[in-house]
């Protein structure tokens, strides 16, 4: 399904507790540090924002070619751990991402895009 791009700003309540969107000094969501700068996080190859300490397995995932786009930020969304399981076919497959969004993954994924253009 198209998502919903001012649907998403509002989700996107539920990720800012981690995660901040910043283009240099422009800060579009002030947010925690415990998650990466998700500004221009569409498109870019996973475990790659410079200075964040990334789990190993998420960093090897970007290694071995993921990036994120429409299907793959929704999927990961989801449930982290089980994407990274299923991408890297390793069950033991970890993320320090414990958060998992039920739905509207599709309208995150619209407001990420809408905010970097
Ligand atoms: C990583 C999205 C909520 C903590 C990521 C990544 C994305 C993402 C796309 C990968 C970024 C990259 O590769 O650079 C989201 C969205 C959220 C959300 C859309 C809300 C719907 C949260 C919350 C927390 C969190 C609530 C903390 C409780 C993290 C951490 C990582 C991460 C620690 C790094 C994972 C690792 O290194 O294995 N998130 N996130 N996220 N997120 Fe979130």
């Amino acid at each position: 399904a198209e998502g919903d791009a001012a649907k998403g700003e509002k989700t996107f309540k539920k990720c800012k507790a981690c995660h901040a969107i910043t283009n240099g000094d422009d800060t579009i969501v002030k947010g925690g540090k415990t998650g990466p700068n998700l500004y221009g996080v569409i498109g870019r190859t996973a475990g790659s924002y410079a200075d964040f300490g990334y789990g190993a397995d998420l960093v090897k995932a970007g290694e071995a070619g993921l990036v994120w786009d429409e299907e793959t930020f929704e999927a990961y969304v989801k449930d982290p751990k089980g994407f990274l399981a299923e991408y890297l076919n390793d069950g033991a497959a970890r993320s320090k991402m414990s958060f998992k969004l039920a739905k509207g993954g599709e309208d995150v994924y619209a407001y990420l895009v809408s905010v970097a253009e």
